[in-house]
């Protein structure tokens, strides 16, 4: 009998969705192996070994963590990645944990992404000819989560004030981009195998400019246009993920849809959110579990 690993988080209703999950795989006779979180595994000789499970005789691993991950967590993935399946694929997880290298595969591809620079801090001329080009930009971290650590920078003055907080940190590159005139919402499309299962859309709330429920927005309900839904459907499949949430704004100035940001681990839909009309989980727990079916299948 074919096994797979899962780790999935369990508040926001995620523990209902798990358990979905492993029924649906029992039927399709895969055993489930559920808690194998990766933050407490270790390796040696023998393999990557978690909750005295040996990964990496697994047939298959999902994985999907609500929240930061551990820098140890996400090594622990990229390496098991190299024995077994896992979902997402860790090489397309770890692009899409990396603001820029995701949005140079996009733009490369012809995605429509915000205008972006990386630069050494050593020449702060070229960020500063950034500013006068784009009048106003926003600061990021490459790896950032949840809208933390970010900066809306709308003159040389707030640049000149975030300057020696750069120099202080040990930041190799500084990242930018420049600030697309929005209306303070955004599309979450859902994507899984190729497939559109479900959009949604966040507000943000009424002192920030950021759409992250953890910066105080708040999830609105939406509909899609086809246009918006091919695009999500291209992205997803220009960084190679599996199950992908790209967030998308709408650029008042030059009216064109930018994809903001891909996200290899967009959550379900919590009961509250099921309850305000968030009807995609079931949708998206039968796409997922046919995946999984699939690419475990050494058969086929
Ligand atoms: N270039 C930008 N122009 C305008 N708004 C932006 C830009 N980048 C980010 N935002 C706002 O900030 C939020 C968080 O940015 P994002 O890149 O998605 O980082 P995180 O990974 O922290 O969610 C977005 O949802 C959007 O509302
Ligand atoms: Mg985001």
């Amino acid at each position: 009998m074919r096994r797979a690993g899962i780790w999935m988080y369990a508040n926001g209703g995620g523990d209902v969705v798990q358990q979905k999950l492993v029924d649906r795989l029992r039927e399709r006779e895969i055993e489930p192996i559920t808690g194998l979180d990766l933050r407490f595994a270790y390796g040696d000789n023998a393999g990557i070994l978690c909750n005295g499970i040996d990964m990496c005789e697994l047939d298959v691993f999902f994985s999907y963590n609500a929240g930061e991950q551990t820098v140890a967590q996400l090594y622990m993935y990229e390496t098991l990645g190299s024995y077994i399946p896992t979902v997402n694929n860790s090489q397309a997880f770890m692009l899409t944990e990396d603001k820029f290298r995701t949005n140079m595969i996009l733009s490369q591809a012809g995605v429509k992404t915000s205008d972006f620079f990386i630069g050494h801090r050593e020449k702060p001329e070229m960020i500063y000819a950034k500013m006068d080009e784009w009048g106003k930009m926003v600061f990021k971290p490459i790896d950032g989560w949840g809208g933390a650590g970010m900066a809306l920078l709308e003159n040389r003055a707030s640049l000149d004030m975030l300057m020696p907080f750069l120099n202080q940190i040990d930041m190799r590159h500084i990242y930018l981009e420049r600030f697309i005139k929005n209306d303070f919402t955004d599309y979450r499309i859902d994507i899984v195998d190729g497939e559109y299962i479900g959009c949604y859309g966040r507000k943000a709330g009424n002192r920030d400019w950021r759409t992250n429920i953890t910066s105080g927005g708040s999830v609105i309900l939406r509909e899609p246009d086809d246009e918006i839904v091919a695009l999500a459907i291209h992205a997803a499949s220009v960084v190679g993920l599996e199950i992908a949430g790209v967030d998308i704004i709408y650029d008042i100035e030059h009216e064109e849809y930018v994809v903001l940001e891909i996200n290899g681990l967009p959550a379900f839909a919590t009961p509250e959110q099921e309850t305000m009309g968030l009807d995609f989980n079931d949708k998206k727990i039968d796409k997922i579990v046919a995946l999984i079916d699939r690419i475990s299948n050494k058969n086929q």
